[in-house]
């Protein structure tokens, strides 16, 4: 299952491996459903073309306005992506903000160790349900990083991994189908908190084609009506 509002999303891979165009696409569908705020610490070429409020300065995000700005990318400064304090002033006004889909492409510049930092600790650990957040992290490395961000995490999607050995440590805590090898370029395994098994997809667009498919046919047979009606006319 796709991506969807009150997830909160952890997509795990090495350097490469798709990561940030299958978050990008996911949180795509979601545009307009609440405020979206990409942390675009690496500035990544998939959210160059993205049309919102751009701002450099964790101070500039007061300016976002809903419904007015459906989307905001910080791309911070130099001085503030280093900056633990920045960083974690950032994940305490989104738990103090509430209703809002916050997109971390690089968690490491939220949580540069085991141990979370309070604001982060909030935004992951206490937002379950009551703060309407949306929450999608990605990481090259699955070890380092807060355990919270597994142990809350309500969807994993495990792209290419150069160890073994992390991918064993992801599959003891989701589903051992996670220690099979990702078999395509981009492909990834999804599972969902709690689910008794595991998903392969070669491609994220195969995973949103999938749920559009119900849709789709929707529209063939509404297409398909009108020429119905006509040659039986
Ligand atoms: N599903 C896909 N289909 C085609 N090309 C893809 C796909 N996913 C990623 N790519 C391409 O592969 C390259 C790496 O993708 P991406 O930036 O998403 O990797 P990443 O896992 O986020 O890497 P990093 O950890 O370095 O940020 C990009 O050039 C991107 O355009
Ligand atoms: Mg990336």
């Amino acid at each position: 299952m796709a991506f969807r509002l009150g997830d909160r999303g952890l997509w795990i891979g090495t350097s490469g491996s798709g990561k940030t165009v299958a978050m990008a696409l996911s949180l795509d569908r979601l545009y307009g459903q609440r405020q979206m705020v990409v942390l675009n610490s690496k500035d990544d070429p998939a959210f160059a073309r993205w049309r919102g409020l751009r701002v450099r300065k964790l101070t500039e995000l007061r300016k976002a306005e809903w419904p007015r700005d459906p989307l905001v990318v910080w791309t911070p400064v130099r001085d503030e992506v280093r900056s633990p304090a920045h960083m974690d002033a950032f994940c305490s006004w989104l738990w103090n903000r509430k209703h809002t889909i916050v997109a971390i492409d690089e968690l490491r510049m939220l949580a540069p160790s085991a141990i979370p930092l309070p604001g982060f600790a909030d935004l992951i650990e206490r937002s379950r349900g009551t703060r309407d957040l949306t929450v999608a992290m990605g990481t090259q490395r699955p070890s380092f990083i807060p355990h919270s961000a597994y142990t809350e995490a309500t969807v994993i999607y495990l792209f290419r991994l150069a160890s073994k050995e992390d991918r064993r440590n992801v599959a003891a805590f989701t589903h051992e189908s996670l220690n099979e090898p990702v078999r395509h370029r981009h492909g990834f395994w999804e599972y969902r908190a709690g689910d008794m098994h595991a998903t392969y997809w070669p491609d994220v667009r195969d995973l949103l084609d999938a749920e559009e498919a119900p849709i789709r046919t929707q529209q063939a047979a509404a297409t398909r009506a009108p020429a119905m009606v006509s040659t039986g006319g």
